[in-house]
């Protein structure tokens, strides 16, 4: 454990792991911290914690600075247990410190270390705190990496608290990267790449959030502290971020009863076009179906579509699924999807035919798996005619396939 002084009354408390940690299907070769910041202000204040596995020995650590029950906040950017889970340990010991988070921490908190009497202070983008002697400023980053998160700048100390945001995964005993001895960039876009990237839309919102804010330190949640250089670990981020040169193509081809799998098909196009991407649609009971595998072989992506009728696909649908099942797709990704009724049978039936070609197929499992987004679905099933909710269902899946297909690493 560390304490370490980043400014006046302003301490880093962290945990250095060495461990080979599994972390997001990862094992982190070189460990990773977990830091948190206390600010020891008239208002003493916590930003983050720590791993629940170092919980106890953060709160004897912390003690030494200062007596928990003179805690008046305790921050939390982010509600994953690597830097909240010291609660579980320092929730009982800090008996007067108010919960300071997002609205949708909230409830995470509360079922996570049971603190549903606890007092929350609730705060909202561009929100501020006065702690006696330093103001906070909040920024919600939502999706960087998790619907809750925020950011932290103290205005007085200009450091920015982004917790996993600009982190490194390295157990690193020289605290600041200008110390390390070696330049942290590799580490620096190797946790990019892992953690932030999948959420790279998002990414934009932060850029935004950090313009016209004078940070001189960025004392993020694992790894190195950067207090040179700043501009540059920003503008990776914008740059590794931004779009690529943009020439992909995505292909939607549909069966439909009454018009509603084809809204489905007319949404995701609407969507794809609104990302500057190419997408071309066909009935496949209108068009020929030359003309609609040529398109296919050309497309980046490709949807396939049906509505469901006697628990099966209806019209000219299955004899282009067959011929996919022969063609070489490699490199493609595919997602099936389509409006029913009752139990929507017919879009399985065209993820098993999809699961047979050698696409990048999608689903809702390897959504989650591999990012930990959970609101985006796949295949998409719509209920009936598409509106509301249903729309914001189908946009999220063609911004997430937008996403890979614009993705700049
Ligand atoms: Fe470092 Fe999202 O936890």
């Amino acid at each position: 454990m560390n304490h370490i002084t980043l400014a006046e009354n302003t301490y880093l408390v962290g945990k250095n792991d060495t461990r080979e940690v599994p972390f997001h299907r990862l094992i982190l070769a070189k460990g990773t911290t977990y830091n948190a910041y206390l600010l020891k202000t008239e208002k003493p204040t916590l930003i983050d914690t720590v791993d629940m596995e170092f919980g106890r020995e953060f709160v004897e650590h912390l003690s030494e600075l200062i007596d928990p029950t003179e805690l008046h906040y305790i921050v939390i950017n982010h509600t994953e247990p690597d830097h909240s889970g010291g609660m579980a340990a320092l929730a009982g010991r800090a008996t007067n410190a108010i919960i300071v988070c997002t609205e949708p921490a909230v409830g995470e908190l509360k079922e996570m270390y049971k603190m549903h009497n606890r007092e929350f202070l609730v705060v909202k983008d561009g929100d501020t705190l006065d702690i006696g002697g330093k103001t906070l400023l909040f920024k919600e980053t939502p999706y960087l990496h998790t619907e809750e998160t925020m950011i932290t700048y103290c205005v007085e100390d200009k450091i920015l608290f982004p917790c996993d945001i600009f982190s490194t995964h390295v157990a690193n005993t020289e605290i600041f990267a200008d110390q390390a001895g070696f330049d942290i960039t590799d580490d620096f876009i190797g946790y990019y790449n892992a953690i932030i990237h999948p959420h790279r839309r998002y990414v934009r919102t932060l850029i935004n959030a950090l313009e016209g804010l004078d940070v001189q330190m960025i004392a993020p949640s694992h790894g190195y502290i950067l207090r040179d250089e700043i501009q540059k670990y920003i503008g990776l981020y914008a740059t590794m971020s931004a779009d690529n040169v943009n020439d992909k193509k995505v292909t939607i081809v549909y069966t439909t009863i009454r018009s509603n799998t084809k809204k489905v098909a007319n949404h995701l196009q609407r969507i794809f076009e609104e990302n500057n991407i190419q997408a071309t649609v066909f009935n496949a009971d209108k068009c020929e179906k030359s003309d609609i595998l040529a398109s296919i072989k050309e497309a980046d992506a490709v949807f396939i579509g049906s509505s469901t009728k006697y628990a099966d696909m209806i019209g000219n649908l299955e004899e282009v699924l067959k011929d996919l099942v022969e063609m070489d797709l490699e490199g493609k990704i595919g997602a099936a999807f389509g409006s029913y009724g009752w139990s929507g049978e017919a879009i399985e039936v065209i993820q098993d035919y999809l699961m047979q070609t050698n696409m990048n197929v999608q689903s809702t499992s390897h959504v989650i798996k591999t990012t930990g987004m959970t609101h985006v679905e796949f295949p998409v099933r719509v209920r009936f005619s598409p509106k509301d909710e249903q729309l914001k269902k189908i946009e999220h899946s063609a911004t997430f396939v937008a996403d890979l297909l614009l993705s700049a690493v």
